[in-house]
């Protein structure tokens, strides 16, 4: 299967690239490849970013799409910044002010938990499109912590680790991330190829 991937971050090209290395049978394109326009983010929630995405770009393009949005979920702060995550502190997709924005609305608050949500949407041109979710459990650290991965890597401790994601490195990461589960879904659902799983 063809497949080019709908999105410019560089950190999710690495980890997506990691992660699909082990299904046999995807060649996978990107926009080093096949150059395609931005789309805005503009949706409510991941899953509609995530169809826009992977549609508009499987139009232009005319080549099955793999797309995918996703963002950080603060308890304490109700959810946010949710499907706003990249632009929290500004339109500039600047992570270390995203991080530093999220450092201080928590000052002094005791309750960290945090999830991370990915889906990921696979559009072909003939309209036939399947979808899936995945999750991760996980804390706020009280300070930034390492250097490897993207956005809120250094300040994401997952469920069962004392270490965040950017000091856990990608082999870990990509084992347990939400990323890898919306991914795993998403093969499960193609290999189960319900119809259910057509365009909403
Ligand atoms: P978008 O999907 O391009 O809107 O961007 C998602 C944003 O959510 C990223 O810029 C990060 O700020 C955050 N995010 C999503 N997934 C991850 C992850 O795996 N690690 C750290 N931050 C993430």
């Amino acid at each position: 299967m063809r497949l080019l991937l709908g999105t410019k971050n560089r950190g999710k090209i690495a980890e997506i690239r990691a992660i699909l290395e082990e299904v046999p049978d995807i060649e996978l394109l990107t926009v080093r490849e096949q150059p395609f326009t931005d789309v805005p983010e503009d949706g409510e929630t991941f899953e509609e970013n995530a169809r826009k995405k992977a549609r508009a770009i499987s139009q232009e393009t005319g080549l099955a799409v793999l797309a995918e949005d996703s963002g950080l979920e603060v308890a304490a702060l109700g959810g946010a910044p949710g499907v706003r995550s990249a632009r929290f502190a500004g339109e500039t997709k600047d992570d270390r002010a995203n991080i530093a924005k999220l450092l201080e609305l928590l000052t002094g608050v005791t309750d960290r938990r945090a999830r991370f949500r990915c889906v990921a949407v696979l559009h072909f041109p003939d309209g036939r499109e399947w979808i899936g979710e995945g999750t991760l459990d996980g804390q706020i650290a009280l300070a930034p912590r390492g250097s490897a991965g993207f956005g809120y890597d250094p300040v994401f401790i997952p469920e069962g680790y004392e270490h965040t994601l950017a000091e856990l490195g990608p082999q870990i990461k990509n084992q347990i991330s939400h990323r890898r589960r919306a991914l795993q879904a998403l093969i499960a659902a193609i290999r189960g190829s319900s119809p259910r799983e057509r365009a909403r």
